[in-house]
């Protein structure tokens, strides 16, 4: 069985560019303008939702024929942002399902629970030899950032929500996933409870004197990779920009220094 990719090589490798639009010319062009210049593209909910499996194809792969003259077809790496969670056979078939796209990064809930995570993981290691592919690098979301110590409590789950992070991360590794998503600010202790090799997603990333918008607890890139990010997750500092991929060096410039 091969084993997903380890460490990112080049610090654009680094860069999971967070596409959150519903309009898929605008997603096309995002990608086709940033292959090369980043580790690939985060896609989630907004689009899958309105355009499907098909949609996340013509953003991921296009054909030469759909390729402008002069740029080289995109062939970008997909993280699916799908997370999911419910009972662990549902989850095991939408795990084999989504690695029909070829996806580098799957994500679930580790809400979920020890039996869905573990069958998260058997699913996608036998659809990866059914399928001839690279295992997709299986990571949880702990506690979403959007939750704080009192939505824990109303949700009957242990706080405070700095734990509850730790516990499911520590969860997420003993049931066989690569990593979980976080937040720049819980690096340091998921680090020290899951040691070097468990990956960290960490969105939440601005650079130097950028608009934050609506995080509100962000990291620079250089910050975060010294802490400890093996990726990270950057929507609006990029997509956002005047020219994408010209943002997109400068961050990955960043990360080197
Ligand atoms: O535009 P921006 O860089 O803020 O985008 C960050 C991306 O990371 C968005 O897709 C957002 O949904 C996602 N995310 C986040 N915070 C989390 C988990 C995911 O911002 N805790």
């Amino acid at each position: 069985m091969t084993e997903p990719a380890p460490t990112p090589r080049r610090p654009q490798d680094r860069i999971l560019v967070a596409i959150d639009t519903a309009e898929e010319a605008r997603a096309v062009d995002l990608s086709r303008g940033l292959a090369g210049a980043v580790g690939g593209i985060k896609l989630g909910l907004e689009f899958f939702n309105a355009h499907g499996p098909e949609g996340v194809r013509r953003v991921t792969r296009a054909t030469p024929e759909e390729t402008p003259r002069g740029q080289a077809p995109v062939q970008q790496r997909l993280f699916l942002d799908l997370k999911f969670h419910d009972i662990p056979n549902t989850v095991a078939g939408a795990v084999r399902g989504a690695m029909q796209l070829g996806p580098a990064i799957l994500n679930v809930h580790a809400a979920g629970g020890p039996a869905m995570m573990t069958a998260a993981r058997q699913a996608a290691d036998f659809q990866a030899d059914s399928l001839g592919i690279v295992r997709p690098m299986l990571i949880a979301v702990t506690v979403l950032t959007s939750l704080d110590d009192d939505d824990l409590t109303a949700t009957g789950q242990q706080g405070p929500a700095a734990e509850q992070v730790v516990r499911l991360a520590r969860l997420t590794q003993s049931c066989g996933l690569d990593g979980v998503v976080c937040s720049a600010h819980e690096i340091t202790a998921i680090r020290a409870a899951c040691g070097p090799d468990f990956k960290l997603i960490v969105p939440g990333i601005r650079p130097a004197g950028a608009q934050t918008g609506d995080q509100k607890r962000t990291m620079t890139p250089g910050e975060a990779v010294a802490s400890g990010a093996d990726f990270l997750v950057i929507g609006r500092p990029i997509t956002g920009a005047p020219n994408p991929a010209e943002a997109a060096a400068a961050i990955a410039a960043e990360i080197a220094a």
